[in-house]
């Protein structure tokens, strides 16, 4: 392991460095953020993304999903001519030395990484190298521990004898959808992971100005780093989940009890917020993902498969909190703020929310849906939904309370603190709010006369 506190004087002059062409495989949150943000520091980034619909609205300069200051940032590295998408990946392939895969592993049915997407780009890239060049592959998507040495090994099998010449890198992603922008150029640490050190110094030049230190490790620990971060992150909200439930019992206020918790340095209050339970493309996925590889090596994940649990039964206790609350929920308007798995995008993917519809509708109720910026991809994505009589989807916050007998909050954005709580009253039937996300500013919501209840504070104190 090296921390390389040296990394400076590896670096070549800056001029040199934007020379430095960049070639991108998937213009996903990943593949996109990194792009713009590898553009936006002055090297030249080509990109290619395999879904036609998306690579042209890129080309217009549109970004596909939402992201804070995405957009801004997707037109000024287009403008500066920094930025390209192409249509072929054998233009990127053969014109960058460094080679970024960015592309999806989702979860499959046997709870694995699905590396379909990855075999293919191997197929795609290993087609068009040429035998006299180096490249330089990175691996950015998230991998289970040995992927880097099997994406060599594929590429060479794919190269069927031809004269190659290759190396792979793994550099984990830690962005935060939401911040990703922030977090591209403002990252924690820089993971670089190599099993052969002659590339440490190609990779440098890419990283040296980053405010972060850079460590290096071999590729399968690189790998296992990303995956072990998230899993800890997973751990850290499950863990807290399970206090909050036994606030409730005991008539404590967890918001007073995760504080004394986290302000302890060593604890910290990051991803210490009770909750209805961690979703999105990332966290759930990587934590089957572990419980997979633990079972494979034959190694007990006993702790994982606890983090799990507690994050599954997190919609029964809600479900709890919602028959509780309504005492009869049949023919009843349930309000949902919130679609998207948390504030600040328009991503949906494992979105408690998703978890939610179904065991309201089999309850009988009507649900409006709202969110600031997710009802489109939730219309797109869930049809049968759209065309629901029991399902109305708004635009609008004040026009999802109409008549609402109950507002049940899924997500954290500061948007529902902003509302106008006087109007809200007025608008519903009966003037209740679940806050699955303790978002809501508390005792102040209980002078406009709603029935509050929050996680993690038991009916009785509230
Ligand atoms: N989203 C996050 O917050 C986040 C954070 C850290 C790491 N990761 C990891 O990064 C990886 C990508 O995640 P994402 O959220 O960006 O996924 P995504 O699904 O948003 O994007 C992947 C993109 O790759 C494209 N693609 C797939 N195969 C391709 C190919 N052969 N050639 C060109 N394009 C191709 C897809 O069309 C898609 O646009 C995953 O492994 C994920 O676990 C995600």
């Amino acid at each position: 392991m090296v921390l390389l506190e040296e990394k400076l004087e590896r670096v070549k002059d800056s001029e040199e460095k934007k020379e430095i062409k960049i070639g991108i495989v998937g213009a996903g949150y990943v593949g996109l953020v990194t792009s713009i943000g590898l553009a936006y520091k002055g090297f030249k980034v080509l990109v290619f993304e395999k879904n036609k619909e998306k690579l042209n609205l890129l080309k217009k300069g549109i970004a596909p999903f939402y992201e804070p200051d995405l957009q801004k940032f997707l037109l000024n590295s287009l403008n500066s001519g920094n930025l390209e998408f192409v249509d072929e990946i054998s233009q990127l392939v053969k014109s960058c030395k460094h080679i970024y895969i960015c592309v999806g592993t989702p979860i499959k049915e046997d709870q694995t990484y699905d590396m379909s997407f990855l075999d293919a780009a191997a197929k795609e890239i290993a087609n068009h190298l040429p035998s006299n060049e180096q490249k330089i592959i990175i691996i950015k998507s998230t991998v289970p521990p040995g992927t880097a040495k099997w994406f060599k090994k594929i590429i060479y099998r794919y190269r069927r004898g031809k004269k190659t010449n290759i190396e792979i890198a793994s550099i984990p992603e830690f962005l935060r959808e939401g911040n990703a922008i922030y977090d591209f150029f403002n990252p924690n640490r820089i993971i670089i992971g190599v099993d052969n050190k002659s590339i440490i110094d190609d990779l440098t030049q890419i990283y040296h100005d980053f405010p972060a230190p850079i460590l290096i490790v071999s590729t399968t620990e690189a790998e296992l780093i990303k995956l072990a971060s998230n899993c800890f992150l997973s751990t850290k909200i499950s863990f807290i989940n399970s206090i909050s439930d036994i606030c409730e019992k005991l008539g404590c206020d967890i918001e007073n009890v995760r504080t004394g918790i986290g302000l302890d340095n060593r604890i910290g209050l990051d991803f210490l917020k009770p909750g209805i339970g961690f979703g999105g493309s990332c966290l759930p996925k990587d934590l089957e993902a572990i419980i997979s590889l633990f079972k494979e090596k034959q190694v007990d994940p006993i702790l994982f498969e606890a983090v799990k649990k507690i994050n599954n039964d997190r919609i029964t206790l809600l479900m709890n909190k919602i028959k509780k609350a309504l005492w009869n929920i049949k023919g009843k308007i349930i309000t949902i703020w919130g679609i998207s798995f948390k504030a600040g995008t328009d991503d949906i993917r494992e979105s408690p929310t998703l978890k939610l519809i179904p065991h309201l509708l089999n309850e009988g109720a009507y649900l409006v849906l709202y969110d600031p910026k997710a009802t489109h991809n939730f219309k797109n994505q869930f049809p049968q939904y759209s065309i629901n009589p029991n399902i109305k989807i708004t635009e609008d916050i004040y026009e999802s309370t109409v008549n609402s007998n109950l507002i049940v909050i899924t997500n954290d954005w500061e948007e529902y603190k902003k509302a106008d709580f006087f109007k809200i009253y007025e608008l519903m039937e009966t003037p209740i709010i679940i806050d699955g996300r303790n978002i809501i500013n508390y005792p102040e919501i209980l002078e406009y006369g709603f029935e509050y209840y929050r996680i993690g504070v038991s009916y009785e104190s509230t």
